[in-house]
């Protein structure tokens, strides 16, 4: 089992194969959107995609969103694993570059990345997809891992289409 959804079980901090990973999230996310179904509060929906998305990708070191909260600014939102920055402008690091261009960040080596913000020491590579919202940046999707190159662009893609299904119409 995994948390709340039907998944085998996978030890946290552990990177499967590439073709394993997809398959695992595949078989996720209609379970996933099924939990999401007919909810309509953000924070709701972002707290159990949080969680559920937490069980699904055993890599993660920290999974959850960051919302955002002026102009220019996100707080971070309903998350999972170590404690995360309280506030990230635009202008830092790999969240702020996807809430400044509303575009998937997808870092395999975090130390190459300029302007990183060093949340946890431990973090090496990082996945960042816009929430978009009616065109509009509402918060975004924020998954580190410890392994280098702990996601790859099917699962980026796969995650790009789940947030653009569950959070149609969702804004706030
Ligand atoms: N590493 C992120 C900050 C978010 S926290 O680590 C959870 C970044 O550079 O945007």
């Amino acid at each position: 089992m995994g948390e709340g959804i039907l998944l085998a079980h996978v030890d946290r901090g552990v990177l499967l194969p590439e073709a394993q990973r997809i398959a695992r999230l595949e078989a996720a996310l209609p379970q996933i959107e099924a939990a999401v179904a007919g909810e309509s509060d953000p924070v709701a929906v972002q707290a159990t995609l949080a969680c559920l998305l937490w069980g699904t990708l055993a890599q993660a070191n920290w999974c959850g969103f960051y919302r955002r909260v002026g102009e220019a600014m996100l707080a971070v939102g309903p998350y999972q694993g170590g404690m995360g920055c309280l506030r990230i402008p635009f202008d830092r690091g790999v969240c702020g570059a996807c809430a400044r261009t509303a575009a998937t960040q997808l870092v395999p080596e975090v130390h190459a990345f300029p302007g990183h913000i060093a949340c946890d020491d431990a973090t090496r590579s990082e996945l960042v997809v816009p929430v978009l919202v009616q065109g509009r940046l509402e918060a975004v999707l924020d998954l580190d891992s410890p392994h280098v190159a702990g996601f790859c662009a099917a699962e980026a893609r796969l995650l790009e289409g789940l947030v653009a299904r569950v959070f149609r119409g969702i804004s706030g």
